[in-house]
């Protein structure tokens, strides 16, 4: 099993700014909307996270000594531009990291943009408003100009599906699906124009999409729900990556889109930009597959993966032979598999995983966490990755989520994802010291042995 892996493979682990930095309002950042957003009761706000932004020497450490080849992090615009202005302090902080990940022969893996729009640009309409398309172009230009010779793979916008679809649950957005998307028609023209942007540049790097895919079963044999299963798995998945590689939507998507009333104004200009910046790899994230059925019964609670309905197309209906995490997910290796080969059947580019992972709510007991669930998920779904990567998929790298614990979207710091535990709770900061979870030496094995082991 362990030959199935190229030996340039990257072996990385994810986390994104908000999520993990704190400094919240430190060294002139501005808030960002998950600063300012309510937070559900009973969890954390993200004002201290894991306070990577105070322990950078220290995590980079740990994250050499896991033997990690690359590094995915994102970058945090209202650190970085701060009301439209450069701040020097933001750019001397991410320079400071790369410049670490370096020294200790780990690549950095760049997003650009996840969840945390400026509170400044969200007050003036956020990405409903146009001018926020080229704010965004600006701030990418920055990152290029500073970055762009250091770092070789770059993604523009994390999870853009789930804050078109589930923007209410993230607290990234709670318009209507009309207004939703447009913004998120708006995201697409920046993703282009700054992929254009990067390109023209000569930077010497890769830029691509960063989505959440999950494949979608139909629940049963039956014409309609095969029916069901291809209109939410062209509006979940195929809408973003047909206009991030193909620079045009997909057509399913669209004519649901139309059918509800929620199918964007479209500029001329915008075909042109859209058509223009298409990626040279795809970045993605997977946690599960989804399941529907074309019965649509009842309006269904929005969450990010374990779905949503649109009345007259289908329903997301539990598949009764996944187990569940303790949070609620399906957890379906063989779905990664699946997933792998559909995306690269369809596209034929370079796949790089970007998020993997399973979230539980874990005590420090002796200083240790024995984390064997996680353990036993992870194996899985690399055990399936190989078979997809056996299969003819060409992967590129496997970044879990997450390098260390961090807080989740909207379950707190209860809901732990990382190889290394930080000593705090939702109610209590006590004193963020680092632990290594059993998954961390579990890890650490996999990427020295370049795989499973026979
Ligand atoms: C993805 C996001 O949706 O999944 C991450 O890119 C997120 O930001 C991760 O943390 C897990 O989701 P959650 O809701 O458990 O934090």
């Amino acid at each position: 099993m362990k030959n199935k892996f190229p030996t340039d493979f990257l072996w990385g682990a994810s986390t994104s700014a908000y999520q993990v930095e704190g400094a919240w309002n430190e060294e002139g950042k501005e808030p960002s909307v998950q600063d300012i957003k309510s937070i559900p009761e009973g969890t954390t706000d993200f004002k201290f996270a894991s306070d990577h932004y105070h322990r950078l020497e220290e995590d980079v450490r740990l994250f050499k000594e896991l033997g990690l080849k690359a590094y995915r992090f994102s970058i945090s615009w209202s650190r970085v531009m701060p009301n439209g202005k450069v701040n020097p302090a933001g750019i001397a902080f991410y320079k400071r990291l790369i410049e670490l990940l370096k020294e200790n022969d780990i690549q950095p893996i760049v997003t650009v943009f996840h969840f945390d729009l400026p509170a400044s640009i969200a007050e003036k309409g956020g990405w409903e408003n146009r001018e926020t398309i080229q704010a965004f172009a600006d701030y990418c230009q920055v990152l290029f100009d500073h970055f762009g010779q250091d770092v070789p793979l770059w993604q523009t916008i994390n999870e853009q599906n789930v804050m078109a679809l589930a923007g209410s649950v993230i607290g990234t957005s709670n318009k209507s699906m009309k207004e939703k998307f447009q913004e998120n028609h708006h995201m697409l023209v920046a993703q282009a124009l700054v992929t254009s942007n990067y390109h023209k540049g000569n930077y010497n790097g890769k830029i691509g999409p960063a989505p959440n895919i999950a494949s979608v079963y139909p629940a049963s044999d039956k014409p309609e729900d095969q029916m069901a299963a291809l209109y939410m798995s062209a509006l979940r998945n195929w809408l973003f990556l047909d206009v991030a590689v193909f620079g045009k939507y997909n057509h399913n998507a669209w004519h649901l889109l139309e059918k509800i009333g929620a199918a964007p104004v479209i500029t001329a200009e915008d075909q042109t930009i859209l058509a223009e910046g298409t990626g040279d790899y795809i970045a993605f994230n997977y946690y599960n597959t989804m399941t529907v059925s074309s019965y649509f019964a009842k309006e269904q609670k929005i969450d990010q993966q374990s779905g949503f309905g649109i009345p007259g197309f289908f329903q997301t209906v539990e598949n009764p032979h996944l187990p569940m995490t303790e949070f609620g997910w399906p957890i379906d290796p063989e779905g990664f598999r699946f997933t792998l080969n559909e995306i690269y059947s369809r596209y034929r580019l370079p796949l790089l995983v970007t998020e993997n992972g399973i979230g539980a709510s874990e005590q420090l007991i002796d200083g240790k966490i024995h984390d064997d669930y996680r353990i036993d998920y992870l194996h899985q779904h690399i055990q399936q990755m190989a078979l997809a990567i056996e299969d003819g998929v060409e992967v590129i790298g496997y970044c879990p989520w997450s390098a260390i614990d961090l807080i989740s979207t909207h379950e707190g710091i209860n809901k732990r994802y990382g190889f290394i535990y930080v000593n705090r709770t939702d109610e209590e900061l006590l004193d963020l010291a680092r632990y290594k979870k059993d998954s961390f030496y579990w890890y650490q094995q996999v990427i020295e042995e370049n795989g499973l082991g026979e």
